[in-house]
């Protein structure tokens, strides 16, 4: 029998979607689950984006469209990331794709050869491992653990970048962990990154209107404008306007790398449907009061779960500032036993085990994100299962011995 490319040997199914699946499986035997496993926003845009969507529908021209998404597609985008103080980009800068998942695929296609370095922080998203192991790259994982808030320090990016990889990324606000860089923070990893000019930085920053607190939304390009030529920043509607489904992300980089991007696009996607460019259209030029009022309420949301963390003798969890997980280290609970049902807890994945067995509250374990001592607990789920998840949450810790 014909045998599969090897490199399918390098990629596996995301462990997030096991948890949710697993919790599914439950869900259907009957069993009351609370999930804070998904990374969904959990609500759903305005409606003037459905009623973009069904006039697009009526319109549709039912042909190809441009492999790097319509003009008033990438003008909407240059719009909206204008407001965020990226200034100075034409559409010749800019590329979509199939949401940022795609497009971070896409860059790492256009940017990496086989065996060439990819460096991030752990805790990571899964997905960069995984697609850093498609495309053959040496991934450089940057340990960040909870005691230095999950945040790379200067010192550390030095060193990595001493060894010239070819892509440095780095995802601000963070998942899994909600963390976000002050102005400070980011104008001195900034001054290092100015130091390597043998690598592109590609700025995952789809939460990057999620910020609580007051502390703001910051990127190298806002502290060192003339790294514009190293720097890609990455976006997508998924986060922050409740439309992961509709699939559409974005990049502004330098003008040959958006169109490496774009000639991808011409052999596999083609273009981004005509539909949901209307309704991305819709969503960034549109009133933005439901994502404004989301934020106000993930940031009430975050004060309700760090509340309940903090509750937990010995639970440690860095404040999360944006996005809307938070990563207690719960490395505590290991060796111990869970004593009304007997399970005995020596990991992150027995702990996320014995939770939803024993509770019906299902977490991703950190291993996932590279950080076994954690998890992640996505808090976007419906607002009445809030409160009850988290008290589960803390009777499994009570009930440890
Ligand atoms: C850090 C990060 N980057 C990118 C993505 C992908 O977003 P999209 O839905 O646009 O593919 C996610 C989704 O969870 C994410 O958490």
């Amino acid at each position: 029998m014909p045998q599969l490319a090897r490199r399918m040997g390098r990629a596996k199914p995301s462990a997030i979607m096991l948890v949710a699946e697993k919790a599914r499986q439950l869900k259907a035997q009957g069993r009351d689950i609370i999930s804070f496993s998904i990374g969904v926003p959990n609500f759903l845009p305005g409606a003037h984006v459905y009623e973009a969507a069904r006039i697009a529908l009526e319109r549709d021209s039912g042909q190809y469209g441009s492999n790097r998404g319509t003009d008033a597609l990438l003008d909407a985008f240059l719009k909206h990331i204008e407001s965020a103080g990226l200034t100075g980009y034409t559409r010749a800068h800019c590329a979509t794709g199939i949401g940022a998942k795609h497009v971070l695929y896409n860059l790492c296609e256009a940017l990496l050869d086989e065996g060439d370095g990819f460096a991030f922080a752990t805790p990571y998203w899964t997905t960069y491992v995984d697609i850093g192991e498609i495309v053959g790259a040496r991934i450089q994982l940057l340990p960040c653990p909870p005691e230095q808030d999950y945040k790379l320090v200067p010192d550390q990016l030095e060193a990595a970048l001493a060894s010239k990889p070819k892509i440095f990324l780095f995802n601000n606000p963070a998942n899994p962990t909600g963390m976000v860089y002050t102005r400070e923070e980011i104008s001195a990893l900034a001054d290092v990154v100015a130091r390597h000019p043998d690598t592109w930085i590609i700025t995952d920053d789809i939460y990057h209107r999620m910020v609580f607190d007051g502390v703001g939304y910051h990127n190298f390009l806002h502290a060192r404008p003339e790294l514009r030529e190293r720097v890609i920043f990455v976006d997508s509607l998924s986060k922050t306007y409740g439309m992961p489904g509709w699939r559409v992300g974005f990049m502004a980089g330098p003008e040959a790398v958006a169109r490496a991007v774009t000639t991808l696009n011409s052999n596999h996607i083609t273009n981004v449907p005509e539909v949901a460019t209307a309704a991305a259209i819709a969503a960034f030029d549109g009133p933005q009061d439901v994502p404004a009022a989301k934020v106000v309420e993930f940031q009430a949301r975050r004060d309700q779960v760090m509340a309940a963390l903090e509750s937990i003798p010995g639970l440690v969890c860095p404040m999360p500032r944006g996005a809307f997980y938070a990563f207690p280290d719960v490395s505590v609970a290991f060796g111990r036993t869970h004593t009304p049902t007997g399970l005995r807890i020596e990991s992150d994945v027995d702990l996320c085990n014995a939770l939803l067995e024993a509770k019906g509250v299902a977490c991703v374990p950190g291993s996932a994100f590279g950080e076994p001592r954690a998890l992640r607990i996505s808090y976007t789920c419906p607002e009445a299962q809030l409160a009850p998840g988290l008290q589960r949450f803390r009777e499994f810790f009570a009930e440890l011995a």
